[in-house]
């Protein structure tokens, strides 16, 4: 199953939407150990929010095979223009606005790699693409 969310930049009363609708479906499903629900639903909210106050907009898709979780991040820019230096924990380039809605603490990417089993990023000024894979495992009995 693949299923697509629009994310919509600057919007505070819609961030995080996805990754609720998400959070709902993978708690329904009596399978999945609420330690593995709690770790996919973080880091969608993570990279959700980072859409919205460092992005022009995006969207979001979900793949969910069995135990596999895929979740994919697009938006149209500006992009990271340092990846390494972005995944420190502590950096930020969050403004007031994002500051003020209780963001940009800079440990969001940071997060979402210790949250995950495999993370990819991919940046350019035309936009930031994440993959971020889960498996359910050892860490979620
Ligand atoms: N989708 C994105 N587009 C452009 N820049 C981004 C994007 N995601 C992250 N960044 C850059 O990477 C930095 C670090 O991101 P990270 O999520 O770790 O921290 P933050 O969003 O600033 O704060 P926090 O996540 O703790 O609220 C951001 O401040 C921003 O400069
Ligand atoms: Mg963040």
């Amino acid at each position: 199953m693949v299923k697509e969310h629009q994310i919509i930049a600057g919007n505070f009363d819609l961030a995080g939407r996805a990754s609720s609708d998400l959070k709902r479906l993978l708690k329904g499903d009596a399978h999945y150990p609420r330690r593995f629900v709690n770790r996919v639903c973080s880091a969608s909210y993570e990279a959700e929010i980072n859409i919205v106050i460092h992005s022009v907009g995006g969207y979001m898709t979900y793949e969910i095979v069995e135990d596999l979780i895929e979740l994919n991040f697009y938006d149209d820019g500006p992009g990271i223009i340092d990846i390494e230096l972005a995944m420190k924990k502590g950096y930020s380039t969050a403004n007031q606005i994002a500051h003020i809605n209780g963001f940009g603490a800079g440990m969001g990417l940071n997060n979402i790699k210790e949250l995950s089993d495999r993370l990819t990023i991919h940046s350019s000024p035309r936009g930031t693409h994440l993959k971020i894979q889960f498996k359910v495992g050892e860490r979620d009995a």
